[in-house]
């Protein structure tokens, strides 16, 4: 019988060594996972191209069929696989990433003169805007710079922002989402590396009537807000990918949460970090937050807890949270603690078995469900803000 209860008592102090050793190096294991993922994910693209047009260039996700569907670069995701490599070469040093990256980053470059949709954030900085920082190649920065220009031909000077989609005309006259803050990022780097203040200027502005419009008195956002471009007068407030206008998309709170962070981090504006503070308030302590903080689809999903999940709102939640947890250190415990949850139960839950899903890193990841489209599948900016966020913890942790 003692016998017994020791061994029962080794077995559980080498199991609470693996699970703190897990913990401990979540990164490392993370990326050694996505470093044999990625070679599959690569092969796996190479091979689908064989049957495609040639303007398909990068992945996005699985289609129900279970092919990969590969997207042309003028998709809003386009930028993501390309940033992925990016961060692959960022985190091993390993030159075999880094010609991988430029090769799917050269196939975006005509993105830098469409000036037909606000996405030029997304696909040029993730990609073009990596590249550039890891390899100060100046053939990037050009690329960078013109696209920065192509972006602020969208700006609407009496409503103060960059007009996001050029579809549905019959449904609104100028709508903009709360996605398009992420593509502000751009014009901060712009402004950053010319001082023209122009790009700043536009990037305040969007950003400040953002604040103005797009959220409601509990801090959550609606997705879509339509303004008239002659009187700047706000006509709609929608809510277009989520479940209902009044509804909160998951995805959008993540993009305005990361938005206004980075906006924080470009002008030191304590207004921004007031609203990023008030929007991770407002996700972390609604109700319908999981237990293992990977949100539903959408807040005020009605079957909650018979929902997707969407894996890709908890990636950008989880980078998002580590930058803000730099600039508000009253509460910086409290949010990386968050963010390392959410790193950790992806880790244990969500990441596809190694050799399957061609490649992608985490499952369960919701594109638009009002669609019925992408819904619980794996997606590409998933993946991406994924080993961002894994980079931001490895980063805070070295004090680099
Ligand atoms: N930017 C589009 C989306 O979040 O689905």
């Amino acid at each position: 019988m003692q016998s017994k209860f020791l061994i029962l008592l080794v077995v559980l102090f080498f199991t609470g060594c693996a699970v703190h050793h897990q913990q401990e190096d979540i990164v490392g294991t993370d990326f050694d996972f996505a470093s044999r993922q990625l070679q599959i994910a690569v092969s796996e693209v190479e091979k689908a191209k064989q049957n495609e047009t040639p303007d398909k260039v990068s992945p996005r996700t699985i289609e129900s069929e279970g092919c990969l569907h590969l997207v042309p670069s003028r998709d809003w995701t386009s930028g993501f696989f390309p940033g992925t490599l990016w961060y692959m070469y960022e985190y091993t040093d390993n030159n075999q990433w880094k010609e991988l990256a430029k090769k799917y980053t050269a196939s975006i470059e005509p993105e830098k003169m469409n000036g037909n949709t606000h996405d030029m954030g997304f696909k040029m900085y993730c990609s073009f805007g990596n590249g550039y920082r890891l390899t100060k190649d100046q053939n990037y920065r050009d690329i960078l710079l013109q696209s920065a220009k192509t972006l602020i031909t969208r700006f609407k000077p009496k409503a103060g922002i960059i007009r996001s989609w050029d579809h549905n005309t019959d449904k609104w006259q100028c709508p903009v989402i709360i996605d398009n803050m992420m593509n502000l990022e751009l014009l901060f780097w712009a402004f950053n590396e010319t001082q023209d203040s122009v790009y700043y200027h536009i990037a305040v502005s969007h950003a400040k009537k953002t604040i103005e419009n797009h959220f409601r008195q509990d801090y959550s956002s609606y997705h879509v807000i339509d303004y008239d471009t002659i009187t700047g007068e706000v006509l709609k407030k929608n809510t277009h990918q989520g479940y209902a206008h009044e509804s909160a998309w998951a995805r959008g709170q993540a993009w305005g949460m990361y938005g206004f962070t980075m906006c924080y981090r470009e002008t030191g504006d304590p207004v921004f970090l007031e609203q990023a503070q008030a929007i991770t308030d407002f996700i972390f302590t609604h109700k319908n937050m999981p237990a293992d903080l990977i949100p539903y689809w959408d807040f005020d999903a009605p079957e909650i807890p018979d929902e997707p999940r969407d894996v890709s709102a908890a990636t950008v939640i989880a980078s998002a949270l580590y930058e803000l947890s730099l600039y508000d250190t009253l509460n910086a415990g409290k949010y990386r603690q968050w963010a390392d949850t959410i790193l950790t139960n992806l880790s244990r839950d969500y990441l596809s078995p190694l050799g399957e899903n061609k490649g992608f890193l985490l499952l369960h990841s919701t594109g638009s469900k009002p669609m019925n489209s992408e819904v619980d599948v794996p997606l590409s900016y998933a993946d991406y803000y994924f080993l961002e966020a894994l980079l931001r913890k490895q980063k805070l942790k070295s004090g680099k």
